[in-house]
């Protein structure tokens, strides 16, 4: 394997020193990535005591084709929820090409792997330098904002070195919204109240640029008609400020099957979302807005499982892993997730009775708890636990935190 490929591969984010490795012509193939054609295959070859994420292209593109061919709209990726440059190169060689961008590191990161993305820099809260930059020297003229004075600060730091042309920026207003079922709640840090929305839409008129509407119904949203109840309200605040809206942005929160979770098709979260749309006044303009959706959590979920290993079990039946919530574990803390397991004896599956198991991660901190998990009796130091559904602000939120190593990706790849 070429050791310095694979490094650069394997990060989450592009480095300085990966961007020239880029411009060098080292590009991110996925032909240059260590291949392996399973988990079992992944044990055998590298008997790895160090967790490691198997990414699955294969399982990426069919998630991207169930967006890209069922919702009723376009299409954006929410690259906070995994940067990684193999998921951002797999998504955009299927036929995503809008990305929702919340940073400008996010937005030289996405340009620099395919630089003719459209970026939807969807962050309500930028600081300025981060607007000048994304405005000049990459081309962004889609933002998000959620009061007066981020529209402010876009009108102004857009049109610092010549005034801005009528309608050239995209502005899309973030409303909040009740507190639903998701799983976090967004509305107690972003989004307009519906009048102050309308005011704002009001202003984008006045400076003569074009008005979008968006809300984000929260991480793993698991009731359909949230979305069309959403829809309805976006359309009453499109009506009230007497603005044609090019572009109604849904948000993400669509949800993945947790072993915790019940969940609808997302063909049916489709159907609510094209029904609600079409009965609102933003589908009968002169000119139809654009339906939107920038999912994170539902496109890459579950192209990628985590492999970790037993570094130690107590006589009590305890076992602690060689990864949690320092590393990729992060939303254990937060929300409760019950990731499907599949445990592993040298390349064998444990095909054993599980048992209610308390389970930690390495540190050396007792905040680093995964809670109980139904795990074979009989595991033991060196077994592998594998984690499904993964790929979702696992890597990008890790830590180094103890000295623990990030887990770097490997390709899996039938042949
Ligand atoms: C503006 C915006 N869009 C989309 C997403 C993606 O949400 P999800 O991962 O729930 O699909 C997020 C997540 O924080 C977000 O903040």
């Amino acid at each position: 394997m070429d050791i310095e490929v694979n490094r650069v591969l394997n990060k989450n984010m592009l480095t300085e020193n990966d961007l020239d490795l880029r411009k060098s012509g080292r590009d991110f193939e996925i032909d240059k990535v260590m291949k392996f054609q399973d988990t079992r295959d992944v044990i055998q070859r590298l008997n790895p005591d160090e967790p490691y994420y198997l990414f699955s292209a294969e399982r990426l593109q069919k998630r991207a084709g169930l967006f890209l061919q069922h919702f009723p709209g376009e299409v954006s990726f929410a690259v906070k929820s995994n940067p990684n440059p193999m998921v951002i190169r797999t998504l955009y060689d299927a036929g995503v090409k809008r990305f929702d961008v919340a940073s400008f590191n996010e937005i030289a990161h996405i340009s620099s792997i395919c630089p003719e993305a459209k970026l939807h820099f969807n962050n309500p809260i930028k600081w300025k330098q981060s607007i000048i930059d994304s405005y000049y020297d990459y081309g962004v003229r889609s933002f998000v904002v959620d009061d007066m004075v981020g529209l402010q600060q876009i009108l102004k730091h857009c049109s610092e070195r010549e005034p801005l042309a009528d309608n050239s920026l995209e502005i899309t207003v973030r409303f909040t919204l009740p507190k639903g079922d998701a799983a976090y709640y967004f509305g107690s840090k972003f989004g307009a109240t519906p009048v102050e929305a309308v005011e704002i839409l009001k202003a984008v008129k006045a400076a003569k640029q074009r008005c979008s509407i968006t809300f984000h119904p929260g991480s793993q949203c698991t009731d359909p008609t949230s979305y069309a109840s959403y829809i309805g309200m976006a359309a009453k605040i499109a009506e009230d400020a007497r603005a044609e809206i090019a572009m109604l942005n849904v948000g993400g929160g669509f949800p993945i099957g947790y072993d915790n979770y019940q969940i609808e098709p997302l063909e049916q979260f489709f159907t609510t979302i094209k029904t609600a749309f079409a009965q609102t006044t933003l589908a009968k303009q002169a000119e139809p807005a654009i339906l939107l959706c920038e999912p994170g959590r539902a496109m890459v979920a579950d192209c990628v499982s985590l492999l970790t290993q037993v570094i130690h079990k107590r006589d009590n039946g305890t076992i602690f892993l060689n990864d949690g919530v320092y590393g990729s574990f992060q939303e254990q803390l937060i929300v409760k997730l019950d990731y499907p397991i599949t445990c592993w004896r040298g390349a064998e599956r444990i095909e054993e009775a599980v048992v209610d198991t308390a389970v930690f991660g390495p540190t050396c901190d007792p905040v680093d708890q995964l809670g109980t998990m139904p795990l074979p009796a009989s595991l033991q130091e060196g077994d592998w636990v594998e984690f499904d559904l993964m790929g979702a602000y696992s890597g990008v939120t890790a830590t180094h935190f103890n000295g623990y190593v990030i887990p770097e990706y490997l390709l899996l790849q039938a042949q």
